[in-house]
């Protein structure tokens, strides 16, 4: 008989698709797959025929997929309350299942925190799964610190002063959230980072060459394991997680583009903005005279689930712009013709950029994104920025500088030095291959339930 691993990933877009690939490569190892999901965001099961899947009631919290930009932390926070119960009563059932394979571990989203105490109650070994950086984690620990020495709330004198300790973060790449106090920041981080320290160790959809050095640190404060096992969607097959039905149009768009012309613009699946902001991109996007793919999805523009395109600007981008609500990202990342990525820089956006070797536009907005960013733009030098306010004259310059000009050249062969790496990392003796070995080894080793 083998063994099951059972997962609950948090439902958001960003979170749900590292966890599937991480089912995916634990199922191609063997392991049986039980994925907990929530009636938010719900996963659909029959896609995954392989899987079992048990929906935790989430305490009349529904719906699907939308900006919850504002009220996501009170979200998290009232998932973690509301589902605790639930969970508990989901993970006995689980655990006095006879006739079904035993259970290895659990393997929980990091803003799950408070399943990991319910988990170590039951006696279930539980693994961590981050699906941003391992920067991220010691941005979490070192946050209360900085507020409890007066940094944070961040003066406006005081935006551009270097964080020694979580070099090269300056104080504007810190985590927040538009209408979340930093009170509420520091109490989600700190019950995420209690938790980690409860749990048996974490994932981590990240490789050596770009996070070795924040895992040391990381270790120095948390001594547990960490496994560095991405880029995760290059060890399993095309993610089918999407929470919209992505238009592959595109695709055969881009075949007719020649190499490296296309512009990707794509902000995710939570950020979005108001519509200014939506005219001047799109008239930032005709002005370029460059060929682009831009993903407008129901929710982009703040409270319309319909959002209008200016006047004239499909006539003035006909034949060289494509516009989808959603698109098979991966893929078209992966596409020859792409030759530059407008990014929100949220992590997943950003380690498949990475992997395929295209230059980022940086534009980053809320959460992780900013540090993100100043990652790709300073410490790795694969992107620029798009800074101020968003205006057509400044997003037309930003295009050609990066797609045009020399400076583009230069950032554009770094990215490929960068991709190399990644293609490294997931050749069998590759660090994410080796590390992926020591995972499973890793979990072999928990006394069954
Ligand atoms: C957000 C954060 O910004 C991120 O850093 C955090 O870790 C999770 O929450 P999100 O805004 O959704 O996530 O961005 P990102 O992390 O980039 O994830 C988006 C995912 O959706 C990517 O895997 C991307 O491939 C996919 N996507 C996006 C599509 O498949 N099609 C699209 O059109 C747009």
């Amino acid at each position: 008989m083998g063994k099951r691993v059972l997962l609950f990933p948090l439902p958001f877009q960003g979170h749900i698709n590292p966890m599937l690939e991480v089912a995916a490569l634990l199922h191609s190892r063997g392991f049986s797959i039980t994925i907990f999901h929530t009636s938010y965001n719900s996963i659909d099961s029959t896609k995954y025929p392989l899987y079992r899947f048990i929906l935790v009631e989430d305490g009349g919290i529904s719906g699907r997929f939308r900006s919850v930009v504002g009220d996501a932390m009170q979200r998290i926070t009232a998932w973690n309350n509301n589902c605790e119960q639930l969970f508990y009563d989901c993970l006995t059932s689980v655990l006095s299942e006879k006739n079904e394979e035993p259970i290895a571990c659990l393997i929980r989203d990091t803003h799950w925190y408070n399943l990991q105490y319910l988990a170590n109650k039951l006696g279930v070994p539980t693994l961590v799964l981050r699906t941003g950086s391992t920067a991220t984690l010691n941005w979490y620990m070192t946050f209360p610190q900085l507020i409890q020495k007066g940094f944070i709330p961040v003066q406006e004198s005081q935006l551009n002063m270097p964080i020694i300790e979580l070099a090269p973060l300056r104080m504007r790449d810190l985590p927040c959230l538009p209408d979340c106090s930093h009170e509420v920041l520091r109490d989600l981080f700190t019950h995420a980072i209690d938790a980690i320290r409860a749990s048996s160790g974490v994932i981590v959809n990240t490789f050596d060459a770009i996070d070795s050095t924040e895992v040391e640190n990381f270790q120095k404060e948390i001594p547990i394991p960490v496994f560095c096992i991405g880029p995760l969607h290059k060890f399993t097959p095309p993610a089918r997680s999407s929470l919209l039905d992505p238009d592959r149009s595109c695709l055969d768009w881009l075949d007719m583009q020649s190499a490296g012309s296309v512009l990707y613009v794509s902000f995710g699946s939570l950020a979005c903005m108001n519509f200014e902001e939506l005219i001047e991109t799109a008239w930032g996007l005709a002005n370029s005279d460059q060929p682009f793919i831009w993903v407008v999805r129901p929710g982009s523009v703040l409270g319309k689930d319909k959002v209008d395109l200016p006047d004239g600007f499909i006539e003035a981008t006909s034949g060289r712009g494509k516009i989808v609500s959603w698109a098979p990202q991966q893929e078209v990342l992966a596409h020859a013709a792409i030759g530059a990525f407008w990014t929100h820089n949220g992590w997943n956006s950003t380690i498949e950029a990475i992997c395929e070797g295209v230059p980022m536009i940086c534009r980053p907005q809320f959460a992780d994104q900013m540090g993100n960013a100043r990652y790709v733009m300073h410490a790795w030098k694969v992107g620029i920025e798009l800074e101020g306010k968003l205006e057509r004259g400044n997003i037309e310059m930003a295009i050609k500088r990066l797609m045009r000009e020399d400076e583009g050249a230069e950032i554009r062969q770094r990215m490929r030095a960068m991709k190399h790496e990644a293609s490294l990392s997931i050749k069998s003796d590759g660090s994410s291959s080796i590390n992926i070995d020591k995972l499973i080894s890793f979990i072999s080793s928990f006394k069954i339930l």
